[in-house]
């Protein structure tokens, strides 16, 4: 859940961390901090500042007074687990010496009997994080004669839990030694120097030769030198990464925030995505997936696996696979799906789908799926992530690097992808009527015609929304292919604009929450044209004889829908399986409007994280 940084051997290191530390800041900024190696006086330098989202700002002053001749140098951007967002909780931690420090990204399971013994053999911590007792270890095994790189993995072998974790010591000022179990790191090098970073947007600054260690490996980097070794000390060969985009990419681009930037990108994302999966004469292409044909035919049952807007994509793909491959599929929040000792069907292909390809419950509701007897398949975003590497079988959404806290165009890959994968299925399954596999994956492939025209309604979905900017409830009802939508549609409210938004399938709401429904709320309802259409209305009248204003996300020229609510969120037609992708936009600037009406910070909302890589 946080950002780790390290640099040696490059020229202009102070720049280079806090460059660093701004990329990584969507993995958590509730404190920053640096370590520095000083080579004209043989010591640590150490600056860490906690002032949520102005931590790196903060810092940047600090680094006024690094020193002068820095040698190798470590940052961080932290999330809070262990210990509130306080500056003596930022990293680096240093040991009793003040002269090894480190970072950590992840949760020691184990770290309060090690506390305890670190403690009873007279260590001072000045800490309330998991992560100090890590240096202290390493700070043992220096002390008994260990270098470094040997310390860090003598230290490692004795603790439980996820990290990454990136080490510098006063005497090897060349030196970093990194390492990871489950939470991600990339290493890389060029011929004077090394980098360290939680991500490849992070490293790209230094360079493109960049690694990803795999778990449970130790990295000793120097400037131009790159020696790997698992935690036994055996040299491994290191894992040479593809670099397919520009640090470019992930700058904002002119637009104000990443938000509105990503929105945009949207149409770009879900063509990309398709690209090559489907044409319009009926051929679907899902190589990667590495399952053939005949055993996908053989599929008895999907389970999707997610969080968050993953998970509302994946209860949009479970309509997609039992309308197109009829065959049963289940979505289920990754958290509780992990510790409910599932009980999987024979053959059933389990899909972990996840942005980041590292949330930490989806990645183990995908190890218990693996473990259950599932085929898995991770459809993420991120190449190389720890599900990508670990699946059977991996789909990637091609949406490039998404920098805002929430979810948009990456959430809408997921949807196309995943759709495309339910006609696939359909296809091998040989499940699909005649004609329809032409017709559906004509209808997808120029399915980011349809999001192009969405997004460029962007200016007048705002304008609705300002209508609505200072009301504090809101409901989101939808039926079948509406309500991953309206799900969507409340998330993106709650988590931007902090407003209490709940989420219904339109049909329930007579068995309880229509009792809250009263005037002053705000109903948003996703009101598309399909066979429920009559139904989703009739759902509406019992809102507004109540008193509630009505928001309908409704097909562009639906006069009858128009006349029968208060305000219309217009979208183009497509068909009601491919809709979400098209339905779920114009509630992304509803929610923007919103949050940005009440001042916040569109692209890192408070006490979220972009990766959340604790349970
Ligand atoms: O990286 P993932 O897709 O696995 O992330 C899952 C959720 O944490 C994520 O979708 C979250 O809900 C977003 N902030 C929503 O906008």
């Amino acid at each position: 859940m946080c950002g780790i940084i390290g640099t040696t051997g490059a020229p202009d290191t102070c720049a280079l961390l806090v460059a660093g530390l701004e990329l990584l800041e969507y993995r958590g900024y509730d404190s920053a901090g640096v370590a520095i190696c000083d080579r004209a006086t043989g010591g640590l330098w150490r600056a860490r500042a906690a002032e949520h989202a102005g931590s790196i700002g903060r810092l940047r002053t600090l680094l006024a007074d690094a020193p002068r001749d820095p040698g190798a140098s470590i940052g961080h951007t932290r999330w809070a687990t262990h210990g509130r967002p306080t500056e003596e909780n930022a990293h680096p931690h240093l040991d009793c010496t003040g002269r090894i420090a480190l970072v950590h990204n992840g949760i020691i399971g184990n770290y309060r009997p090690l506390a305890a013994g670190l403690d009873a053999r007279g260590h001072k911590r000045s800490s309330q994080t998991d992560t100090e007792v890590l240096v202290h270890l390493v700070e043992e095994e220096v002390a008994s004669g260990a270098d470094l790189a040997q310390a860090v993995r003598r230290c490692l072998a004795v603790v439980r839990g996820d990290f990454a974790i990136a080490v510098v010591r006063a005497e090897e000022p060349d030196v970093i030694v990194a390492a990871r179990r489950t939470s991600p790191l990339i290493v890389g090098i060029t011929a004077s120097a090394g980098i360290v970073a939680s991500d490849v947007a992070a490293a790209l600054a230094t360079t493109r030769e960049l690694y990803a260690l795999g778990e449970d490996e130790v990295a000793t980097v120097r400037p131009g030198g790159l020696e790997v070794v698992d935690l036994t000390g055996r040299p491994v060969e290191p894992r040479r990464i593809e670099v397919s985009w520009s640090v470019q990419r992930a700058m904002k681009g002119g637009y104000p925030d990443f938000m509105s930037k990503e929105i945009h990108e949207q149409p770009q994302a879900v063509r990309d995505t398709l690209l090559g999966r489907l044409d319009g004469s009926g051929c679907t292409e899902l190589d990667e997936l590495e399952i053939g044909e005949r055993e996908l035919a053989g599929i008895e049952r999907v389970q999707f696996l997610a969080c968050g807007s993953s998970f509302h994509a994946a209860l949009a793909a479970r309509q997609a696979v039992e309308h197109w491959a009829r065959v049963g599929a289940d979505a289920e929040v990754a958290s509780e799906f992990r510790y409910r000792e599932p009980v999987l069907a024979h053959r059933t292909l389990a899909v972990a789908v996840s942005q980041s390809g590292e949330t930490v419950d989806t990645l183990h509701a995908m190890r218990e799926a693996r473990r259950a007897g599932a085929r898995v398949v991770a459809v993420t975003n991120v190449v190389d992530s720890v599900m990508a590497r670990e699946a059977d079988g991996v789909l990637y959404t091609r949406a490039g690097p998404e920098i805002g806290v929430a979810s948009t165009k990456s959430h809408i890959a997921q949807l196309a992808l995943l759709q495309a994968l339910a006609l696939h299925l359909g296809r091998v399954r040989g499940s699909l009527p005649a004609g329809e596999l032409e017709r559906a994956s004509a209808a997808m492939s120029t399915l980011h015609l349809a999001v192009a025209d969405a997004v460029g309604r962007g200016e007048e979905y705002c304008r609705v929304a300002e209508r609505f900017a200072h009301v504090e409830d809101f409901y989101f009802l939808g039926r079948r292919a509406g309500l991953p939508v309206a799900l969507e549609g409340a998330l993106k409210l709650k988590e931007l604009a902090y407003v209490r938004a709940e989420a219904y399938p339109a049909g329930e709401m007579k068995h309880g929450p229509i009792s809250l429904i009263e005037p002053g709320v705000v109903v948003v309802v996703v009101a598309t044209r399909t066979a429920l259409w009559e139904k989703v209305m009739a759902n509406v009248e019992e809102m507004r004889a109540r008193g509630a204003t009505v928001v309908a996300v409704a097909d562009d020229g639906d006069e009858e829908t128009a006349e029968l609510v208060d305000a219309v969120l217009a979208v183009p037609h497509v068909e009601e399986v491919c809709s979400p992708v098209v339905n779920v936009v114009p509630l992304q600037f509803l929610a923007y409007t919103l949050a940005r009406a009440r001042g916040n910070d569109v692209d890192r909302p408070r006490n979220l994280a972009k990766v959340v890589t604790v349970e």
